[in-house]
């Protein structure tokens, strides 16, 4: 069998010392392994360690280049089936997290496609800090992974969480990613790309003030989650919600319809399945004031306009893709969702009845009925939304295979 790849990033930890038995266990493994050092790295542990523990040649300089016809940074990030970043200290989080490219880790993770893994050493106080916990959540919105460090007496004299994981938890994390990628080739929707846009949108009035709805993203992660579960590349667009991003999906956050209508459009030429479950605005205001607007009348009328119909203009553009919109409705629901379906060129419609108990806005449940283009109509009852998304993607799958 073809050996996989790990390109494994050392940062310039105290923890870098573990990294040379993560790097030797990896390569006992059967793995083809390389490894990039930072400068700081090497103030720890050499080159030639690990160079004899994986016999591959090390990276340390992005204009070290040894091989005219090649760019190392380039070809190494093409190279890896994965990249493990052990131990990733907070400078290097921070750089990744923000897209400086200033040496030949930072410039490797940029120009990479292969999936990452990030393991966290540091101070318990510098990983609390809000700008690593706010640089690691952009981390994971990129669909990167984390192993969390662990907890104990740290090298810098703190006891709390910072320690690097140990080197067997590093493995057996390689171990399970390269296992979940085999099992995923042989789920149903593998090889699928899926964008699901979940929650609500901003139209904002002045600094202080915006439009919204109720939606709180429920539907559309468990959507997402769901995808994910049956082997799907998924990419989800989110208004802004308080659910933490999925894990393994790219997350794209929007706030407003304008931002939420060019991430979708951005993304939507190599996607399978588009399902927009988003409660986007219908209407933004015209005017936003750049100050406070100071209360002075009684009455204060604001205009608004159209925003562009997302959904509409992906119907327009439709080409190999399935595409589901949703229909939030208060009555009418089997009409007005027909109607949604035949305007904007929808293969299938998720109908749910806003106004009932359970179903819609917040609840954790929700009560849909599914109009496929072809005229077909299921009515489901009342379900979780994690088992109403499953509902969903098997009659997607079921398209999928007509
Ligand atoms: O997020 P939750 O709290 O879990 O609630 C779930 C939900 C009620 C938001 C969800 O189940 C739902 O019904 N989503 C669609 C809400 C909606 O905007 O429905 P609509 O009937 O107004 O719009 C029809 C379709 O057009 C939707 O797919 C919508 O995403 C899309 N649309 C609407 C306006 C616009 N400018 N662009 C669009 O793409």
């Amino acid at each position: 069998m073809e050996k996989k790849k790990v390109l494994l990033a050392v940062s310039g930890g105290i923890a870098a010392y573990k990294a040379a038995t993560v790097a030797s266990k990896l390569y006992q493994s059967g793995y083809e392994v390389k490894v990039i050092l930072t400068n700081s790295a090497q103030k720890f542990i050499t080159p030639l360690t690990f160079q004899t523990l994986t016999r591959q040649e090390v990276y340390t300089d992005t204009f070290e280049e040894k091989e005219p016809a090649i760019v190392s940074h380039i070809d190494i990030a093409d190279w890896a089936d994965l990249v493990l970043i052990a131990p990733a200290t907070a400078n290097v989080i921070g750089k990744l997290a923000n897209g400086i490219a200033d040496d030949m880790l930072s410039t490797t993770l940029l120009a990479t496609k292969a999936d990452v893994i990030i393991a966290p050493a540091m101070n318990v106080n510098m990983f609390n800090h809000p700008a690593v916990q706010k640089n690691m959540k952009t981390l994971s919105s990129f669909g990167w992974r984390f192993i969390e460090p662990n907890e104990g007496l740290l090298a810098c004299g703190w006891i709390g969480k910072g320690r690097l994981a140990e080197p067997e938890e590093l493995i057996e994390a390689v171990h399970d990613y390269f296992n979940e990628i085999t099992n995923q080739k042989t789920l149903p929707l593998s090889g699928k790309k899926i964008l699901v846009t979940a929650g609500p949108t901003r139209e904002e009035l002045d600094p202080v003030r915006y439009f919204t709805n109720h939606s709180s993203g429920k539907m559309g992660y468990a959507l997402a989650s769901v995808a994910k579960q049956l082997g799907a590349d998924v990419t989800l667009v989110t208004g802004p919600t308080a659910i933490d991003s999925p894990e393994g999906i790219k997350v794209e956050k929007v706030t407003s319809a304008k931002e939420m209508f060019d991430q979708t459009l951005f993304h939507y030429a190599e996607q399978d399945v588009v399902i927009k479950c988003a409660a986007v605005a219908d209407y933004t205001p015209v005017t936003v004031h750049e100050n406070k607007f100071k209360k002075k009348n009684d009455t204060w009328t604001v205009e608004l306009r159209k925003t562009d119909d997302i959904l509409q203009t992906l119907g327009e553009k439709k080409e190999h893709q399935i595409l589901v919109g949703f229909a939030a409705e208060t009555e009418n629901l089997e009409n007005y969702a027909t109607d949604k379906l035949r305007r904007k060129n929808l293969d299938m419609v998720v109908g749910n009845d806003v106004s009932k108990e359970g179903s819609g806005f917040g609840s954790d449940t929700n009560e849909i009925v599914i109009i496929k283009k072809d005229g077909s109509i299921s009515k489901l009852p009342i379900l979780t939304k994690e088992k109403a998304a499953k509902e969903i993607l098997q009659q997607v799958l079921e398209m999928m295979e007509q």
